[in-house]
């Protein structure tokens, strides 16, 4: 092709960061890909907001139309719907999709990888899980030939920053949680966050990814940080320990004898000088145990415009080297069936 059109679905903390990205950065993308990139368009619900860096004769409301016309659909809009069936209308006109919403995939990402997996398309995640870090990447690629025994990290940057304020200024969790929003880290309703949906979203992507099943974010046992007070911080720092809200996927055999993993996330006291307690602001971190690579760890900005349109930009830059030149990135519609088990059978 002698140029792709990409269509940009929301203009928000993220969005406004992958079209800036696009623009400033062009011609080194058209050299990376081998054809240019050409923005086409950006659907938006209000029309007169300002947006920095942006042109607004790029806005546009009717983002049905924008995907119809799209060779690579980029949906950082959040939510299910309308994010859901543009998506699938995308796939259907054969473009190739870059999201990075994990709401959405960790509720309904097996109707959308067969969909992909249907019409012969890419569909890319990286930054759905923990902003910055190329995590799903390595999970879903590097690691396919390895056996995972355990996935276990701070996967949600708000929580990972609100209770570090609590920790080192006192704050109370409302508090926290209105700085974390200005700072672009928070979910459009943070109690996606602070009750610990977003990472248990994240961890059950991570989870169907390592484990070759499917994992949805209703198989995940979850419990968030409203309950706790600047107190229970304060004591736990007393006891040598900090609070972090982690995720944790592992293999684990059932009382009848089934082999089965089990995805859970919640707050945990973690020893001061375990590198997780060294976790700070809106940073993120996971380790993996697998068989034959043994310990792996990952470390980066879990959150933020910029460092989320980092992971969005490298996923549209492979799926439209697929378009350049051929081939398709991983298929996830071909999972064995390995049981997630309920949480007190380990
Ligand atoms: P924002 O709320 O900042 O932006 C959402 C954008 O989508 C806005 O431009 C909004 O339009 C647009 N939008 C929302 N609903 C509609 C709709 N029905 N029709 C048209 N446009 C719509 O969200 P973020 O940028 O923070 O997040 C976007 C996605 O990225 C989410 O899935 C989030 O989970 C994910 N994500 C966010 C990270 C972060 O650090 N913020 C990190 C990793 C992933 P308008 O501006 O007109 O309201
Ligand atoms: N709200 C999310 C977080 C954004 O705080 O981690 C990154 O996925």
């Amino acid at each position: 092709p002698d140029k792709l059109k990409i269509a940009l679905l929301g203009c928000g903390v993220v969005g406004t960061q992958v079209a800036r990205l696009l623009t400033e950065q062009a011609d080194d993308l058209a050299s990376r890909v081998g054809t240019p990139l050409e923005l086409v368009g950006i659907a938006v619900r209000d029309l007169s907001v300002e947006r920095e860096g942006v042109d607004p004769a790029l806005l546009t409301t009717d983002a049905e139309a924008l995907v119809a016309g799209a060779d690579v659909v980029v949906e950082v809009m959040g939510g299910i719907e309308p994010p859901r069936a543009l998506i699938l209308r995308a796939i259907e006109h054969g473009a190739s999709v870059v999201t990075a919403n994990k709401a959405l995939l960790a509720q309904d990402g097996p109707t959308l990888y067969a969909a992909a997996d249907a019409a012969g398309v890419d569909l890319y995640f990286e930054a759905a899980v923990a902003g910055a870090i190329p995590i799903v990447r390595p999970v879903r690629e590097s690691l396919a030939g390895d056996t995972v025994r355990r996935v276990l990290g701070i996967v949600n940057g708000t929580t990972n920053y609100v209770l570090d304020r609590m920790a080192t200024d006192g704050l109370d969790l409302d508090q926290a949680v209105k700085e974390a929003q200005a700072l672009g880290y928070a979910e459009a309703d943070p109690t996606a966050d602070v009750e610990g949906f977003d990472a248990a979203a994240k961890a059950a992507i991570l989870a169907s990814l390592a484990f070759h099943t499917r994992v949805s974010i209703d198989d995940v046992q979850r419990e968030g940080i409203t309950s706790l007070t600047a107190d229970d911080v304060a004591w736990a720092a007393g006891t040598g320990h900090v609070i972090k809200l982690l995720a944790i996927a592992e293999r684990n055999t059932g009382d009848d004898g089934t082999e089965g993993i089990q995805v859970r996330v919640h707050p945990a006291l973690v020893p001061a000088d375990h590198p997780l307690a060294g976790v700070r602001g809106a940073f993120n971190a996971v380790f993996i145990e697998a068989e034959a690579a043994g310990e792996l760890m990952f470390y980066g900005r879990g959150a933020g415009g910029a460092p989320t349109a980092s992971a969005v930009l490298g996923d549209v830059v492979s799926v439209a080297r697929h378009r350049v030149l051929g081939g398709r990135g991983p298929v996830e519609s071909s999972y064995a069936d390995l049981p997630v088990l309920p949480a007190e059978a380990a």
